[in-house]
């Protein structure tokens, strides 16, 4: 039974708003596609993905080898029309790309379905709401009984023949079975899942993070740090090395961005301090991977962290972009900004005494 699998990513995302197309959308690791693409790749023998038109090259470098890219149509029906005519598999899975955590398994009972010869299958949930009939003008028309409706889902599963015939009509649905029903075919009803939401809007993306189980535990820090000028010391601040510039005392080599960034990972000086001699002189960048492993090793993954260095000199403007790669390449290439700020001739470093900095980190249970 060879069976090929239809991903319909044609789509602008219009109302989720990203201004890129929804399956190139990132939840967790991973793009949108990639998501639908890895639950379907371990139970079909093809994929054709649909791309938005002069999407086709991206599409198909993220899809990787061996996946057919075609481009989409107007409507979801179109897009899906242009990949049946490519379609190898006696039968044909039909699933969206915004249902991204659609899982493997229920891709497996659609298939089994079709395997003991139902011609057309699709998962759905129970409703919560009551649903309602409107004219259209404002008014009731009727209420259908809450027991006897159903949501339906992705992926659906169909003879390849039959879903081909379907589609001759040329007719747009909103999901593939819609056409199988009105060209008098049956469509058999199997459990969904309650985790396989179609991705329409932000919030989405939420609810989506926490059925990954990301997302539920957030938690931010925040931290400081601050040495006085020294002599005879390098600068370095930010993870750079500034030349020219006059250097601060510390145990490692003084990097007040980075240790303030490790605070409020974590507390700096109990898990680097003074009494760990093997940091002596240790580098900021050192110090922000061995903070970034420690979280890792608590089951925590960093979503941004943001720095902001206080002091009258080295002005940071020109270098900030190196500053970002800097940190954000030692922490892992997670996002960070970095920002500066004089004090108006007040306080320790208004004085120009020294550099000081404060950081903020996100992060988040894995
Ligand atoms: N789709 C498609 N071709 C189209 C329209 C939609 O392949 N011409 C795909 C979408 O990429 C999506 C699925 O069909 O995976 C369901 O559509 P929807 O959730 O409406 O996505 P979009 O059309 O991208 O979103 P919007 O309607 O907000 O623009
Ligand atoms: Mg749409």
């Amino acid at each position: 039974m060879s069976i090929s699998a239809i991903i319909a990513a044609a789509g602008s995302g219009e109302r989720f708003g990203a201004g890129i197309p929804k399956a190139l959308i990132q939840l967790a690791d991973r793009t949108l596609l990639e998501h639908a693409i890895s639950s379907l790749a371990p139970v079909v023998d093809q994929i054709i993905v649909t791309a938005p038109a002069g999407f086709e090259k991206q599409i198909s470098e993220l899809a990787g080898e061996g996946i057919v890219v075609v481009t989409g149509g107007a409507t979801r029906s179109a897009s899906v029309r242009n990949s049946l005519a490519v379609a190898t598999g006696e039968y044909v899975l039909v699933h969206d790309a915004a249902r991204a955590l659609a899982s493997t398994d229920v891709a497996m009972r659609v298939i089994a379905q079709l395997q003991s010869g139902e011609v057309a299958v699709v998962p759905a949930i129970a409703v919560v709401d009551t649903i309602k009939v409107s004219d259209g003008s404002g008014f009731v028309v009727s209420t259908p009984d809450r027991a006897t409706l159903v949501s339906i889902q992705t992926p659906q599963g169909f003879k390849t023949s039959s879903l081909r015939d379907a589609h001759a009509s040329g007719n747009d649905a909103t999901d593939d079975a819609g056409l199988i029903e009105a060209a008098g075919g049956k469509v058999k009803v199997i459990r969904g899942e309650e985790r396989a939401i179609k991705i329409t809007t932000p919030a989405d993306l939420n609810a989506a993070l926490s059925y990954l189980g990301l997302g539920s535990d957030v938690r931010t820090g925040v931290g400081t740090d601050a040495h006085a000028f020294g002599q005879g010391r390098e600068l370095w601040l930010a993870g750079l090395h500034w030349p020219d510039e006059q250097g601060v005392e510390g145990h490692s080599d003084g990097d007040v961005a980075a240790h303030a960034i490790c605070d409020a990972l974590g507390d700096l000086g109990s898990n680097f301090g003074t009494d760990r001699p093997e940091y002596a002189g240790a580098s900021g960048t050192r110090l922000l991977q061995e903070c970034a492993a420690l979280v890792k090793k608590q089951g925590f993954a960093i979503s941004n962290v943001s720095v902001q260095i206080i002091g009258n000199r080295p002005k940071i403007g020109k270098r900030r972009g190196e500053a970002i790669t800097a940190i954000s390449s030692a922490l892992g290439g997670v996002q960070v900004s970095v920002s500066a700020t004089t004090t108006d001739g007040m306080g320790l470093t208004g004085e120009g005494k020294g550099i000081a900095a404060i950081a903020t980190a996100l992060v988040y249970k894995q």
